[in-house]
């Protein structure tokens, strides 16, 4: 039996149930062409968000974030899209953290969405930007209050000797603050400015559509197929 704190072993595979390595699936859901496609990737981007919201996908709004360190070495990590606009793509996080030392030494960063009910993958690439101070202020000031305060309890990304340190830290600052934790000055948004855009619909005997938007100098946006 299971015992708290651990999840139960998931049962091993026998000689006759599959390998992962025969795990695949047809795609066939539906079709992204440039007839159909937004001229303007932002709008395109917000149907097909709109649409993962509307067909309930688990988390609709969690996007995989990376990075680049100066060794030149990529993460990853999720985070959740908190905005989107012609400016760029918001979310908030610590800026002491692992992300946030990375992107203070190499700005460049990429974005992906995976929709697997729908099949479909957006992915997005730019420089990284600080939201204003004002812009991160109200961001924090509309979170719950253990939110705001756990803002203050976690040294993201830092080593801590054990989770106690995490309550304790709680505890201080619930004391500290009570109902009023202003933001933490290491605490904020980034945005990412789009260049260059990609969405990919899964389709039959993989020969998936794939259309990438590319920024142009006049502003406008080059539209092209890739090959799956
Ligand atoms: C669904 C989901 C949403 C998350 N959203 C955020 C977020 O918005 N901001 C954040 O800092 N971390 C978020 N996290 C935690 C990050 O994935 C990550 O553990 C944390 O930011 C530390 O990453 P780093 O050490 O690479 O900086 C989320 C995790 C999951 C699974």
């Amino acid at each position: 039996m299971a015992s708290a704190g651990t999840i139960k072993a998931m049962s091993q595979p026998t000689s006759s149930t599959l390998s992962i390595a025969d795990l695949r699936k047809s795609y066939e859901r539906a079709e992204l062409n440039e007839d159909a496609s937004q001229a303007d990737p932002l709008k395109q981007f917000d149907q097909w968000l709109k649409e993962a919201i509307a067909a309930e996908v688990p988390e609709p709004n969690a996007m995989t974030l990376a990075t680049v360190a100066s060794n030149l070495r990529p993460s990853t990590r999720i985070v959740l899209i908190k905005g989107y606009d012609e400016h760029g793509i918001t979310w908030f996080t610590n800026y002491d953290s692992r992300k946030g030392h990375e992107l203070a030494g190499n700005p460049y960063a990429a974005l992906q969405f995976h929709w697997v009910e729908l099949e479909r993958v957006v992915r997005i690439e730019g420089v990284v930007e600080k939201v204003s101070a004002e812009e991160s202020d109200t961001y924090f000031n509309s979170r719950p209050l253990d939110s705001r305060i756990g803002a203050w309890a976690s040294p993201q990304s830092e080593v801590i000797s054990g989770r106690s340190v995490l309550v304790a830290n709680a505890a201080k600052y619930g004391a500290k603050f009570l109902l009023q934790p202003p933001r933490p000055p290491h605490w904020g948004g980034y945005r990412l400015m789009p260049d260059n855009w990609q969405f990919w619909q899964g389709r039959k005997s993989r020969l998936h559509d794939r259309l990438r938007y590319t920024l142009q100098g006049d502003g406008g946006w080059l539209r092209e197929r890739l090959a799956p």
